[in-house]
């Protein structure tokens, strides 16, 4: 794979007007969404769920890709034919998240770093075979008393760099995710030090590593205020704090930025996403690499009944790809 396809790929994930579907919960998380409607976690429902998001009509028009757990890039629909092919054949491009989760961080009560770097490099080049064009790894940075410390955002992003450097050598885009969390009372001053803090970081750890940031997507958590905070910053606070925060942190070589929505409700996210391309034009395209701000009305419509709602959920799916996709152009609005 030459730096030539990487830069392609990871181009077309951002393509004008397109985003990524984040569908890649683990068991385990997926396990607490199903929970929260009512949904029995076996395997036949987690496909069955996939398959319907998956087979969205004209999802192609404003997603690019998505992003599958292992389970999932294994998986087919009901009529036997494999998720990757229907997105291949679709033009949605299959991702994978290959991380393998947070862990405590030794001496550093309360901090995490997210493991999987062993034997990464075979699973990435199996990844590859069967049909993934790029991964995802994603680094969790809490904010706290005396928290992040700086070994803890070093040490993520050392993680994330090496991630990195062995996708770009099985030929696959990486998708690098240092997720800052919205869980706290901090004000919206404390999560822009500690997002520009770990950017800082992450662009050092990446130089260091060799990676090419042309074959490279950066995914990010928007600045906001912490969900507990007393205060809450407004769409134009936020817009304009991440967008100066990823200017004085984010190379312009990059192809592009997605955010993740973090807990965010979905009107939220999406607004955030508008406001923030219509301050344009910025140095990358900005666009969405949303999960639950993507699925959580389709997951809540389609355990009602699953076969009565398939269609409904479907929609509420293409709606939301609609709404985030004119976001990307900044062109969104209430009424859209
Ligand atoms: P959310 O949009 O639900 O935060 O998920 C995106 C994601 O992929 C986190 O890794």
């Amino acid at each position: 794979m030459s730096i030539e396809q990487l830069e392609s790929i990871a181009q077309a994930m951002v393509a004008p007007g397109k985003g990524i579907i984040a569908i890649d919960e683990s068991n385990n998380t997926i396990k607490k969404r199903f929970d929260a409607v009512g949904v029995e976690n076996s395997e036949e429902h987690r496909r069955a769920y996939r398959e319907m998001l998956l087979t969205t009509p004209g999802l192609n028009e404003h997603i690019s890709g998505a992003i599958l757990y292992d389970e999932t890039i294994r998986q087919s629909t009901k009529a036997g034919v494999p998720f990757t092919k229907i997105m291949l054949d679709n033009g949605i491009l299959p991702g994978i998240k290959v991380d393998k989760g947070p862990h405590p961080l030794a001496g550093f009560p309360g901090e995490v770093v997210t493991e999987g770097l062993d034997g990464l490099r075979e699973r990435l080049n199996e990844y590859a075979r069967l049909g993934a064009r790029f991964a995802k790894w994603r680094a969790v940075i809490a904010i706290g008393e005396d928290m992040p410390s700086s070994t803890c955002i070093d040490a993520n992003c050392h993680a994330l760099a090496r991630y990195a450097a062995l996708c770009q050598e099985a030929g696959l885009v990486p998708m690098v995710e240092p997720e800052v969390l919205m869980d706290g009372d901090h004000d919206i001053d404390l999560c822009y030090d500690v997002t520009e803090a770990t950017l800082r970081s992450l662009f050092a750890s990446l130089y260091e590593q060799g990676v090419m940031l042309e074959g490279t997507i950066l995914k990010a958590s928007m600045v906001l205020s912490g969900k507990d905070c007393a205060e809450q910053a407004d769409i134009e606070e936020v817009a304009e704090a991440t967008i100066r925060c990823l200017k004085t942190t984010v190379p312009a070589a990059l192809p592009g930025i997605v955010f993740l929505s973090g807990g965010q409700s979905d009107e939220m996210a999406t607004a955030h996403l508008n406001a923030m391309n219509q301050m344009g034009p910025h140095p990358w395209p900005l666009s969405f690499s949303y999960g639950r701000a993507m699925q959580q009305a389709a997951l809540k419509l389609w355990a009602k009944d699953m076969a009565g709602n398939f269609a409904a959920a479907q929609n509420t799916v293409a709606q939301r790809a609609k709404e985030n996709g004119l976001a990307a152009l900044g062109q969104w609005s209430r009424a859209a």
